[in-house]
């Protein structure tokens, strides 16, 4: 579990207790329930402060020396006294920090929102803060009593529907953001898997391939094959489309896994996408069950919303999905279960870094 983050609080405030720790030091004053409740009833504040942020590229702005928000302002053609406000709001959170004389600082936070920072978060920041996310939100209460999406009342279409045919650039940012999260993640499962023996793998809803181009990088004699939706694998990696380095041990499959996954591997891996309705989760798995050879490998990849060092991260994504398209993050226990319905044998649950688990299964 998570505890609240310090944050700078008006120490002037009667209303503001200070707490003792155990050593009988002072600690940070304790934020009232009431004042913290205001607090988190504005979350869409802070939120909308992080992707003004991202979406100005304040953080592109700054650079290692402080500057004031007028040398800010000049920089980005904006008006100071906006700008000075935002940044003191942005502050409150330590995404940048005050130096004290009138000038702003980047801080580890501000940083990841730069674009050239390796790591960055920037196309991240503003996928979960896109201008449908805010009218989905409002919705939440409905989508609790229905157990629903509320994506379609609200947009007459299903999500990835709406994304691809009314929202071209919200589904370019999608594809940069899941690209940005993958380059993170596909080092920790390239070290995470063991190939031996593999000569083939495929990834079901790759995306544009990062994870799979990460393992034929480290594998030199592998064969990749990426399967997602295809406006998806039109935009895959440069590295594995015609030209590309990785080209010539490369496959790329567009397609729908819901309805066929054609594809033969050794291993097949499924990150990040059983996390829809079960009825496609069922239908993927069934699909796979069915085209892998035994003694095939199948990894699932998952964060999970019963096991996670970020819980307010892990149930804020689940709650999205809910709203989106009816999905869920799953439990130890609901991607087990489906798992074991589909006949895959679920051999192994292990943590692939801070935030995901691979759940390995054989094929019968
Ligand atoms: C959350 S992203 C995960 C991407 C990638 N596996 C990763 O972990 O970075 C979900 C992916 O599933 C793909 N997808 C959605 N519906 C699909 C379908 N019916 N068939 C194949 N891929 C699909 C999306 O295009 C997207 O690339």
């Amino acid at each position: 579990m998570t505890s609240a983050p310090t944050r700078p609080v008006l120490s002037s405030s009667p209303a503001v207790a200070a707490t003792t720790a155990p050593d009988g030091a002072a600690a940070a004053p304790a934020v009232p329930p009431a004042m913290l409740l205001r607090e988190l009833a504005f979350g869409a504040a802070c939120a909308g402060a992080v992707r003004a942020a991202a979406s100005l590229k304040l953080a592109d702005a700054l650079d290692e020396q402080p500057a004031t928000a007028e040398e800010l302002a000049v920089r980005l053609d904006v008006p100071a006294v906006p700008l000075e406000r935002l940044l003191r709001a942005l502050v409150c959170y330590e995404v940048f920090a005050a130096t004290g004389d009138g000038r702003f600082r980047h801080t580890p936070l501000s940083r990841l929102l730069r674009t050239d920072e390796p790591g960055s978060l920037r196309d991240i920041a503003l996928w979960c803060t896109e201008p449908w996310t805010w009218q989905s939100w409002s919705r939440l209460d409905d989508a609790v009593r229905t157990g629903r999406s509320v994506f379609a009342d609200a947009f007459g279409k299903e999500f990835f529907q709406y994304l691809h045919d009314d929202a071209p650039d919200s589904a370019a940012l999608f594809n940069r953001a899941m690209t940005q999260s993958s380059r993170q993640s596909a080092q920790d499962l390239a070290d995470f898997l063991d190939l031996a023996g593999i000569a083939t793998a495929a990834d079901i809803g790759g995306g544009q391939g990062q994870a799979l181009a990460a393992l034929m990088e480290r594998h030199p004699g592998l064969h990749g094959t990426l399967l997602d939706l295809p406006k998806v694998v039109e935009h895959a990696d440069p590295r594995l489309l015609p030209g590309g380095p990785l080209a010539d041990r490369a496959r790329l499959v567009p397609g729908d896994c819901r309805v066929a996954i054609p594809v033969q591997a050794d291993l097949y891996l499924v990150k990040n996408i059983l996390e829809w309705d079960d009825e496609s989760t069922r239908r993927t798995l069934r699909n796979l069950r069915q085209v892998a050879r035994p003694g095939a490998r199948v990894v699932i990849v998952e964060n999970l919303v019963d096991d996670s060092p970020s819980m307010r991260f892990t149930t804020a994504m689940d709650l999205l999905l809910l709203l989106n398209v009816g999905g869920a993050k799953h439990t130890l226990g609901s991607l087990t279960a489906l798992i074991e319905e589909s006949g895959l044998l679920l051999k192994a649950v292990a943590p692939v870094n801070a935030y995901l688990h691979a759940f390995t299964c054989a094929v019968p």
